[in-house]
């Protein structure tokens, strides 16, 4: 059964831009609030100008002003349903590692959290102690 988070990302990947590759993917990010964004993936008759469905999602939430999420879900016509690909995951770990993603295809579910997807990921937390080292060579 869906649930509205579920249903959200549905619909947006009814608005796909996908005419080169067929393969349209909806997402739907959940925030802290409850407040729920939604992407879907556009693609351009410049392929490397394609954008991902995730990312999409991520932008129209950070410029509402929401950085804390709680929930992702991933539509795609596929089985097993697709995973978020790496450049969508590097970008989503950018927001911490707890997010719990769930993909959706036509018959099956899976789930995981961004730390399984992305496990290692380069973070702010390094460049943060980049910053201190600097900071701690400029004292000495
Ligand atoms: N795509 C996404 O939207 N999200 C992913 O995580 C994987 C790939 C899109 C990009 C492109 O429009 C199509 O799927 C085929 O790669």
């Amino acid at each position: 059964m869906d649930d509205a988070l579920i249903a959200a990302a549905r619909a947006a990947q009814a608005n796909a831009h996908a005419p080169y590759s067929g393969f349209p993917v909806g997402a739907a990010l959940e925030a802290e609030d409850g407040a729920v964004f939604v992407g879907a993936n556009v693609e351009n008759a410049s392929f490397g100008l394609t954008n991902c469905a995730e990312r999409v999602a991520v932008g129209a939430a950070v410029a509402a002003g929401r950085r804390r999420f709680t929930r992702l879900v991933v539509v795609t016509t596929v089985n097993p349903p697709a995973a978020p690909c790496g450049a969508c995951r590097q970008v989503l770990a950018e927001f911490g590692d707890g997010l719990v993603v769930d993909a959706v295809g036509p018959d099956g579910r899976r789930r995981w959290t961004m730390a399984d997807l992305l496990p290692d990921r380069f973070g702010p937390e390094d460049l943060a102690t980049s910053r201190a080292a600097r900071a701690g060579r400029r004292k000495e």
